[in-house]
């Protein structure tokens, strides 16, 4: 019997989920349907009991309610726990568990382009949801210094508190480091032509990685390849948090080439 996948959010018309999951169902030949659910922050709750009460086998959770779910789930695990969001829901045995695949997958898709954090003196840009994703997996992966900046200052310093890591004021006073990771929303379509860092900052040697994957090639990485730097694009994490969850729910192990084959369709969609 086919079960039931899909992703709540508000929007989420433009989520590029249910493209990335109906490939890999069918690359996968897996049992399973994933659709798109526009669900307004008042009726989360009986978004979640229903998919529960329909016998859907899981859901990704989006902006806006990766936090808000949280207390209506029934367990969450520790890494949903240190972020402080749920993307991924996994419906078992009448209960709901919730996990958080965006960590994991930021470093695989890091580490599948050439980038390592291990020992390493990372800055963050942002400081939203992603960048409380970016921070764990920083400190999963052993970097030895982390900065956050952010153009609002309290919640750079807030997530700092959380995370128990360093906050940087201004850009002109960028510390030594050597991976910059822009987890701002800076960059993003329609605004193509805005860096979240001023050309002359940008140095070869360090590695610089966007979250954002429309476009794929931003600005920010346009001036770090400019400044002969190597570059990690947003695409790795979108598919390898897209995977995780997959993983979840078929409880199974995926076809290896699969990364390599969401890419490339990924990146005619994006680009296209
Ligand atoms: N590749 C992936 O799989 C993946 C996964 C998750 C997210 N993302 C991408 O990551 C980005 C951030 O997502 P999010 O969910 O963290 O968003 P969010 O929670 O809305 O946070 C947005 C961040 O961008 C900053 N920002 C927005 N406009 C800015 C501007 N004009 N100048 C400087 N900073 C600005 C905000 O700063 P303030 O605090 O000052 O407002 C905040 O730190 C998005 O582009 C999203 O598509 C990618």
């Amino acid at each position: 019997m086919l079960r039931m996948l899909g992703i709540l959010g508000d929007p989420v018309g433009h989520s590029l989920s249910p493209f990335l999951h109906g490939e890999v169902i069918r690359r996968s030949k897996l049992p399973f349907l994933y659709a798109a659910f526009h669900v307004r922050a008042d009726e989360l709750p009986q978004a979640i009991a229903g998919a529960r009460a329909l016998g859907f086998r899981g859901l990704n959770v989006t902006v806006p309610h990766k936090q808000a779910v949280i207390p209506l789930l029934d367990w969450i695990s520790d890494e949903a726990q240190a972020i402080g969001a749920v993307n991924t829901i996994v419906f078992a045995e009448g209960r709901s568990f919730g996990y958080n695949t965006d960590c994991d997958g930021f470093l695989a898709g890091l580490d599948e382009q050439g980038g390592d954090l291990q020992g390493k003196r990372v800055l963050i840009l942002g400081a939203g949801g992603a960048a409380r994703a970016v921070v764990r997996a920083a400190q999963k992966a052993g970097a030895a210094q982390i900065y956050i900046h952010n153009r609002t200052l309290a919640r750079a310093r807030e997530l700092a508190d959380v995370f128990g890591v360093g906050v940087l004021a201004e850009l002109r006073d960028v510390p030594a480091h050597d991976v910059v990771i822009n987890a701002t929303t800076v960059g993003m379509h329609p605004r193509v032509q805005e860096s979240p860092l001023p050309p002359a900052l940008f140095r070869a040697g360090v590695f610089y990685a966007d979250l954002v994957y429309s476009p794929l090639q931003t600005a920010f990485l346009r001036h770090a390849r400019a400044a002969g730097a190597a570059t990690a694009d947003g695409l790795g994490m979108l598919i390898h948090q897209g995977l995780a969850a997959m993983k979840l729910w078929a409880d199974c192990d995926l076809p290896a080439g699969l990364p390599g084959e969401l890419r490339a369709l990924l990146q005619a969609r994006v680009d296209g």
